[in-house]
Parts: structure tokens; sequence; C-alpha cells
């Protein structure tokens, strides 16, 4: 006896399978991440990252033209910072002429109504490689909070449309709107990391801008003191939700494939925007295993973007963003 019902009429051709698909991928659910070093003419290969560079600002100009040009609107901006302008405070952060300061009016010049969102956060400025100032082999919670609310006061001066911290100290959020509306950036929004976790995939980033974790005695080995622990649900949705109360106007849940549970569970929790980061490890784990022909680069690249927009991402932060508009655009 065979069912009335045939769920396989709907996936007869690509002409129905395309009429009921429910997620669609398209170059405005990306904000693709860049990479930012000193010098001229600089466009280096990351060795983790194939195909993945970071551009000194004559040629951040060019890579943001033909971004915006394959319909990339969004861009997050990170610095390589030189080890000896790198502190404990990460005081170069401030610095109206850093690298950031000038990537900001770099892009906003090549590219005037390219979104710009920033990286507030210590590490690439730490010599310890921390999210956070260090005192006693502490990472501290307030002074940092203090700290990151003036670096986004900086990036706001140059420029930038949204900050967004990925450092996970408490109350962060709070400090850094009061900062902002104080000085007069009603408009400055701020996406923030709210439920990071200390994940092992963050290695490649770490080479992209030197920023691993020091080891030395007194300093902390890892980042588990505030990032959050893995195998943790509940926590997620209360670092979402304190986040929400404090003036986020997008959340993120990072890294991204092996969280989609957090993603959608966050998705149903919250009625503000919701961002996944698809991070540096898993884009290497794909780039190695199509570079020895075991995986379908391109093939394989969909199937995960269009498991995380599924999932209930809003917006996908990824170093795919390029190759996925370049691939639907063809
Ligand atoms: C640090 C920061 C990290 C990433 C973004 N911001 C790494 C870390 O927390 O050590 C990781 C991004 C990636 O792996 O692609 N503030």
């Amino acid at each position: 006896m065979y069912p009335l019902k045939r769920n396989r009429r709907l996936r007869t051709n690509e002409a129905i399978r395309s009429l009921v698909r429910e997620t669609i991928i398209s170059p405005n659910d990306f904000l693709v991440p860049l990479f930012v070093v000193e010098g001229k003419g600089v466009k280096d290969e990351i060795p983790s990252m194939p195909n993945y560079f970071r551009y000194s600002l004559d040629l951040l100009e060019n890579e943001v033209k033909e971004l915006w040009s394959l319909g990339l609107k969004s861009v997050l901006l990170f610095v390589k910072v030189p080890d000896n302008l790198k502190d404990n405070k990460g005081k170069e952060a401030l610095n109206p002429y850093g690298l950031m300061q000038r990537a900001i009016k770099t892009v906003k010049n090549a590219c005037p109504e390219m979104l710009v969102m920033t990286d507030v956060a210590l590490d690439p400025y730490s010599a310890y490689g921390h999210d956070g100032i260090i005192e006693n082999g502490i990472i501290v919670n307030d002074p940092t909070a203090d700290f990151l609310a003036e670096m986004s006061i900086s990036h706001a001066q140059a420029g930038a449309d949204f900050v967004a911290p990925s450092d996970m100290m408490d109350g962060r959020i709070l400090t850094i709107r009061e900062a902002l509306e104080d000085k007069g950036f009603i408009n400055t929004g701020i996406m923030s990391y709210s439920a990071k976790y200390a994940s092992a995939f963050y290695g490649p980033f770490r080479d992209a801008l030197d920023s691993a974790p020091v080891d030395m005695v007194d300093i902390p080995k890892d980042k588990k003191t505030y990032q959050m622990d893995y195998a943790n649900r509940f926590e997620a949705i209360r670092e979402t939700e304190m986040d929400i109360d404090e003036g986020a106007d997008i959340v993120m849940v990072k890294p991204g494939l092996c969280y989609l549970d957090i993603v959608r569970e966050i998705k149903n929790a919250v009625d503000v925007p919701v961002a996944v980061y698809q991070v540096s490890g898993e884009y290497a784990m794909l780039k190695a295993a199509a570079e020895k022909g075991w995986l379908d680069h391109d093939a394989v690249m969909m199937e995960q973007i269009t498991a995380i927009k599924r999932a209930g991402a809003d917006v996908i932060a990824s170093y795919f963003a390029k190759d996925v508009a370049i691939l639907i655009n063809k």
C-alpha cells in the first residue's frame, strides 16, 4: 500500500526544488572580515588560511571596491599591530592615527556606502595576546570594559558605523553604549559577540594577527576565564539577553558550525538580528580538505553557509563571503 503523500514530488527537478526552497543565500547575508597591516603594496597570504590575505591600506582600497562590486556591502575590520606597539593596556588602540583608525577612513573613502564594523578588543594590541588588561595574573574586567569604551569612541570618531566588541568582559556593552551616547554617537551601532566560546577553532586567526596568548609565567594560558565553556547552552541565552538589555543592536554566536544548536536557540529567544561567525578554523578545515581533493570546495561551502542561515543566522561573518558571492553571481 503506497502512501497518498509522496514527499519526493517536491524534489522531482531543480525547478520545483528551487520553487519550494526555504533558505536562499545572497551577498546581502554577509559581513566580510578583513585583515589590515602596515606597509605599501602588501597582500600577504595567511599560511593557515589559504587564499585569505592581510592587506596594506593601499590594496585594501581595491579589495573593498571589488567586494562592493560583488554585492558585499559590509566589512569587519581587524588590524595586525606591530610588536613594538603592543603593551598590557593596548594604548596604541586609542591612537587617532593608528592602523585601525586609518583603515576605517580608507574604506569609507574608497567606498562611502560600505558599512564598516570594527573589532573592539585588546588582543591585537596586547603584548600578552589577551582580550583584557592583566593585573597580578588576572584579566581584570571593569578597567578593560572602560578601555573598550574609549576604543569604541575612537573608532566612531574615525567613522565606524558599528563597533563589534569581541572580548566577553561582563558589562562592556552598557559601558560602551553609555560612552557612545555621552559623546553624541547615538547612531553608532553595537554588534556584540554575545555567545563567544573558548574555541580551538580560532588558531588560524591568531596566526593572521599574531595574537595568540603568550606562554609566560603569571599570564593565563588560555581565554577560558572570559570566553564561554563550549559545554554550556543556557549560559549562551543568559549572555545574549544581558547584552540586548545593555544595548546591543546585533548579537552574535561564535564559532558557527559546531554551535548551530545555540544559534537556533538564540534565534528563537530574541528579537534582534543574530549574527554567526564562521571562524578561521572552519575556513581552514575546508580549504585543507579541498586542497587534498577530499571534498568538493564549492559544494561543501554552500552546504555549510546554507546550514548556518537555516539555523537562524541573519548575518554571516565568513571568510568564504567573497567565494560565495563570486559563485552565486556566476
Ligand atoms: C579576539 C578575536 C578572535 C577572533 C575574533 N576576535 C580570536 C580569539 O578570541 O582569540 C576569532 C575569529 C576567527 O577565528 O576567525 N578578540
